[in-house]
């Protein structure tokens, strides 16, 4: 194969949804980084505090446009193939300043959302790990066209899980973590290697051009 015809390293943003300094999202999101840097793509690791945006408001929108926290983040889901989410759990959905940035990037035309494959994972001091937080994330998200890894990683017991060096305390949880990060990893290897998902159609009815999407399938 000619030089300038091998693809490059799969990029990958891996974002800790949470604000908190000392946030075990952001602990996950660090590893996850690591596991997705071992397989060889280039990992683009964010955190929410790096994305400073006000609350939502049309009429800001209508005067100013975007605030620059979320065109920054704007930036950095377009410059990735695919992007990981750690969020924390809200009272059983999904943290409003997480869903608020959300909101704002969804405002972009085109909407950066729907060209990109994603994977859900969140780290709770309980015993479900922030699992319902998740289910409530892929909400949006599936709504904006993006594709959403039908496996998630919830970490229970957040605050004892993890050891010194940053890994999982518990091996088995630590096995499954990477299996499922290296299955997410496969399947967007596949897409952007191999371009065999049409993408007709979706959910999100805000943006015109879809039928770009469409031809970037038909090339
Ligand atoms: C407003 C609020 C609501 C919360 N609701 C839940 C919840 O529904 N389920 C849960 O497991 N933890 C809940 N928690 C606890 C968070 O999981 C905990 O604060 C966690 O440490 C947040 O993630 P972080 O460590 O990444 O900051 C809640 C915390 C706050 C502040």
């Amino acid at each position: 194969m000619p030089t300038d015809t091998v693809p490059g390293p799969l990029r990958v943003l891996v974002f800790g949804g949470a604000l908190r300094a000392d946030s075990a999202n952001s602990r996950l999101a660090a590893l996850v980084a690591r596991l997705v840097s071992d397989t060889g793509a280039t990992v683009d690791l964010a955190g929410m505090r790096e994305f400073g945006m006000p609350l939502y408001d049309g009429d800001v929108e209508a005067a100013e446009g975007l605030p620059p926290g979320a065109l920054a983040l704007r930036d950095r889901i377009d410059r990735n193939d695919a992007f990981v989410i750690s969020s924390p759990e809200y009272n059983a959905s999904v943290p409003g300043v997480l869903k608020n940035a959300i909101d704002w990037v969804s405002r972009v035309r085109p909407q950066p959302f729907k060209t990109k494959h994603a994977l859900l994972v969140s780290a709770s001091p309980s015993l479900v790990g922030g699992n319902r937080g998740l289910w409530a994330l892929r909400v949006p998200l599936e709504h904006l066209g993006t594709r959403v890894y039908p496996d998630m990683f919830s970490l229970p017991n957040s605050y004892q899980a993890f050891t010194e060096d940053g890994t999982l305390a518990d091996t088995g949880l630590q096995h499954r973590l990477s299996e499922t990060v290296s299955g997410f990893l496969s399947l967007v290897e596949a897409d952007v290697r191999y371009v065999c998902l049409e993408r007709r159609w979706y959910e999100f009815l805000g943006d015109r051009t879809e039928a770009a999407i469409t031809q970037r399938a038909e090339a």
